[in-house]
């Protein structure tokens, strides 16, 4: 399968929305990160943002939602303009019934795992998953170290996926730059999240291509 990109907006110039999208306009998707001060220690952007940067971009919007009672907001970041909401598995009591919540807003589907939660809890919802999104740092900021173990649970949830042979990608987030890329690839990433190495980077386009170029020759 290729490699697909989603440039998290989270290490993007604020004040430049609108450009900041244009650069990242040849991506595979454009990777929302929502954090409410609850669930994780950092606040960023809520529906609001998200509709007004919806007309700026013909993406698919990747919504990473790093908020508590994820049930309570579904609606409004679809109606918002997500293609995709992920919710943590942490941090609902009752994710299957998220799971249908997504679902009946007619938009895909995923559970991220933070590094300490195991594969285990994803036993009876993997068939209903377009995505699980492994999360390769503790969510909450960006630019920090990728976990090395993390390679293994993405080889591990990639076999997992292709025994029971699933219709969920695998989605990797957190502390991945062009020097780690290939492992993580190799391990079983289908999307790759990547936020300080394209925005953070002296020209961010060059930086996207070049991460094409390393996924290229995996
Ligand atoms: C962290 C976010 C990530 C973050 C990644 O909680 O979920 O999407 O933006 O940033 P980098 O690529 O800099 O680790
Ligand atoms: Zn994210």
């Amino acid at each position: 399968m290729k490699t697909e990109f989603a440039p998290s907006l989270l290490a993007s110039d604020f004040s430049q929305l609108k450009d900041q999208i244009q650069l990242v306009k040849d991506a595979d998707y454009l990777h929302l990160d929502v954090m409410d001060g609850v669930y994780v220690p950092n606040i960023t952007f809520g529906p609001g943002i998200i509709s007004s940067i919806r007309k700026h971009s013909q993406l698919p919007f990747d919504t990473h939602l790093m908020i508590t009672k994820p049930e309570r907001y579904i609606k409004n970041f679809a109606d918002a303009g997500s293609d995709i909401l992920t919710v943590h598995l942490e941090a609902t009591d009752h994710i299957h019934r998220v799971i249908q919540l997504i679902k009946d807003q007619g938009i895909k589907a995923g559970v991220s795992l933070n590094p300490a939660t195991p594969l285990d809890s994803l036993e009876y919802i993997l068939p209903e998953l377009d995505q699980v999104l492994i999360m390769t740092v503790n969510p909450g900021f960006g630019g920090q170290s990728y976990i090395p173990q993390m390679t293994e649970k993405i080889a591990k949830l990639n076999k997992i996926i292709e025994t029971n042979n699933y219709d969920c990608k695998i989605e990797v987030d957190g502390g991945i730059k062009t020097y780690n890329l290939k492992e993580i690839i190799e391990a079983g990433a289908d999307i790759i999240v990547a936020g300080s190495a394209i925005f953070g980077a002296a020209d961010p386009i060059e930086s996207l291509t070049e991460m094409r170029s390393i996924a290229a020759d995996v």
